[in-house]
């Protein structure tokens, strides 16, 4: 391909994906599948790869990331990053009121309000209209810069193009994960076995600070700005900055109000006090702000706090009831999930029965006993959690929590491995919830998306003998399903056609619904393209999982562990018979040029600029060849980072070229390695 025509489809990918980031993020309404979106986006890596001078700084492929950074560089904020003064009551918020008429000498005033989001704080500039910087708070001063970061947030604009914007602005606002966010992710998580988060804040806050940025980039991480700062800034209140921000493309939290008195701050903080779990994020309180920027400048600082706002923090509320039971919950990968029972009691407008206790060390340190009278506590979050135990009610004969040691449902004796924190039942074959769930898993909209099957339904089947793995869907016949509660005719061609239908799902989504442990759907489709067959990922050993990208050793024991057994096999060979897809049938990556024809290439380690299967199409779109084993005739070892010594050690004996990242973008650029 000409520099040329890689120029026009270069301009051609980015209006399509900058046209579908729109429909996706800001109007919520979107037209292709992730899948299809996630393959524009790196059809346009591919070739920006390949021409560099063609990466303009606000390519759309910023936002799936592929920076590495080992240690975010510290760097000093041009103007602090300040704190909050914070208040729990409407007395100290009245003083407040008082201070600010006192300093602005009677002086009539506004208030700005909104809400203070529960999230991580974060600083971005912008020049010329490009993102250039993005800094975490750090302690005010100086904070981290997490500029590749804070690119793969899609609601952040990379440019701005409005006519008004000066040469160098700064936005502040808070990164967060929203609720719907958080509860997928850890729905993710614990479909593969993985142990959960505890709350969206935190992960958020972990998320940025991560190293790789294509991790983040599938964080789905968003970001509310509510501040607006910078020389030629031509707007006299709060309230303007905020409908700049909007106008400018930024997203704005719709949730603010210009109030006149603090009596009207109280009705705000009231308004929203259990609305406000109705939002897409956590909350904590409302800040409250002088709107006019001169005042704010009149009034000023104290050293660590401005003068001119407050946060008002809603007090979790929190009760304190009986712990009846501990009841044990037994998930589709065999962890059980203690839960609290609780005596009924009223919380922040719902009834509270219920309370998750995570595991067996939450248990311990909560130091509980049944017959406890515990506090409940529901902040922000959906979920109530049991905080402390009011141990000036507890009983002198009261006995602390002996763990199960059997599962609950089918009586075999727990494990709990070395440095997890959960409890496992093993009986993966013959424990009840663990086969429905593995069912459940099986038949969802990601697996094999047989969407005329639900919970009930397989409950039922399980009930009635006709189903003990996702094999035996495919043996169902309609009389066996006469047999089902409600099934009349049409529901029973409906699920015998649903399950016809799902013999259609490619390949990499019948290795996810198969549920090998810690192999969720971005692991399946790596797998799928780099081994192409359920053969061939069979027949791999741990060195040669360990080879595919994304695959670490958790995951590459994980594989081989769930392929050596019998039960599993067996499992495989049904749903090959029943004609299930067992092969890839992606296309190859298009052909860009002839520039490493017949070369072959084994990858290993990690890179700087590419993620592996990544580095894979590009050599074969070049017309190279990859090869998973070094031998005599390979022609190239490309090395990343934390190569095993074995690999190298290998290609120096049999003599084959290693060359580097960098050398091979040179290649690539029509300059020989050899
Ligand atoms: S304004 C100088 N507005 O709360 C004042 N902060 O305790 C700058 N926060 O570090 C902050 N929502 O991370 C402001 N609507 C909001 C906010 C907000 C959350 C956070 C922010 C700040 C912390 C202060």
């Amino acid at each position: 391909m000409s520099a040329s025509e890689a120029e026009l489809k270069i301009n051609d990918l980015s209006s399509k994906i900058n046209y579908h980031n729109d429909l996706y993020y800001q109007k919520s309404k979107p037209e292709i599948s992730d899948y299809e979106f996630d393959q524009l986006l790196e059809q346009l890596n591919t070739l920006e790869r390949q021409f560099p001078e063609l990466k303009f700084p606000d390519s759309p492929t910023q936002r799936v990331g592929g920076t590495i950074t080992k240690e975010f560089e510290n760097v000093v904020h041009q103007y602090p990053m300040l704190s909050l003064g914070n208040t729990y009551s409407i007395e100290e918020l009245k003083e407040f009121d008082a201070r600010v008429a006192k300093g602005l000498d009677g002086d009539p005033f506004e208030y700005f309000c909104e809400l203070k989001f529960d999230g991580v704080s974060i600083s971005i500039i912008y020049e010329n209209g490009f993102l250039t910087k993005a800094i975490t708070r750090g302690d005010g001063v100086r904070g981290d810069d997490v500029t590749a970061n804070v690119k793969t947030i899609r609601s952040i604009p990379l440019r701005i193009s409005a006519k008004d914007i000066p040469i160098k602005f700064e936005v502040r606002g808070e990164i967060f994960l929203s609720k719907i966010a958080f509860a997928k992710l850890n729905r993710e998580r614990e479909d593969i076995g993985e142990e959960t988060y505890a709350n969206a804040r935190n992960t958020a806050s972990g998320s940025i600070k991560m190293q790789d940025s294509r991790e983040v980039a599938k964080r789905k991480l968003d970001c509310y700005l509510y501040y607006l700062l910078g020389e030629a800034i031509s707007v006299d209140t709060h309230e303007r900055s905020i409908a700049k921000l909007e106008a400018w493309g930024f997203k704005v939290s719709p949730t603010y109000k210009k109030c006149k008195t603090i009596e009207e701050v109280k009705g705000y903080i009231d308004s929203w006090e259990n609305e406000r779990a109705q939002l897409p994020l956590d909350t904590d309180g409302v800040v409250i702000k002088v709107n006019n920027l001169e005042q704010q400048q009149q009034l000023g600082f104290t050293a660590k706090i401005p003068r001119w706002a407050i946060a008002f923090k809603y007090k979790a509320q929190s009760l304190s009831t009986r712990l009846n039971n501990i009841a044990y919950q037994v998930g589709r990968t065999g962890a059980i999930t203690p839960v609290a029972e609780l005596e009924p009691i009223q919380l922040a407008g719902t009834t509270v029965k219920r309370a998750s206790l995570h595991n067996a060390n939450e248990i311990s340190r909560l130091d509980l006993r049944v017959g406890d009278y515990v506090f409940v506590e529901k902040g922000g979050e959906i979920i109530p959690k049991v905080t402390s135990v009011d141990v000036s009610q507890r009983k002198s004969d009261s006995i602390p929590v002996d763990y199960i040691t059997r599962c609950p449902e089918c009586g075999t004796e727990l494990v709990r491995v070395e440095g997890e924190a959960n409890h496992y039942c093993p009986n993966d074959k013959g424990c009840p919830p663990q086969i429905k769930g593995k069912i459940e898993h099986f038949i969802q909209r990601k697996a094999m998306d047989i969407d005329s099957l639900g919970e009930k339904t397989i409950a039922q089947l399980f009930e009635l003998n006709l189903i003990k793995t996702p094999a035996d869907l495919y043996d169902l016949t309609k009389e066996d399903l006469t047999k089902l509660d409600g099934f009349k005719e049409l529901s029973i061609n409906n699920l015998l056609s649903g399950i016809e239908k799902s013999k259609q799902v490619p390949f990499e989504s019948v290795l996810f619904a198969i549920g090998i442990r810690y192999v969720g759907k971005t692991v399946a489709e790596k797998l799928a393209k780099h081994f192409k067959t359920m053969d061939a990922l069979m027949a791999a050993n741990y060195e040669a999982l360990l080879a595919a990208p994304e695959v670490g050793e958790k995951i590459a024991q994980s594989v081989v562990a769930f392929f050596n057994n019998e039960e599993n096999k067996k499992e495989i060979e049904r749903l090959k018979n029943a004609g299930l897809q067992m092969e890839s049938s992606r296309q190859e990556p298009e052909k860009l040029s002839n520039i490493l024809d017949a070369k072959t290439f084994v990858i290993s380690g990690v890179f700087q600029k590419y993620e592996r299967d990544q580095l894979k199409d590009v050599i074969i779109a070049n017309g190279g060849k990859v090869l998973s084993s070094i031998s005599g005739k390979l022609n190239y070892l490309l090395a990343g980072e934390n190569m095993g010594p074995a690999k190298l050690e290998k290609a120096e004996k049999l003599g084959v070229k290693i060359i580097s990242e960098e050398e091979f973008d040179g290649m690539l650029a029509g300059h020989s390695a050899s």
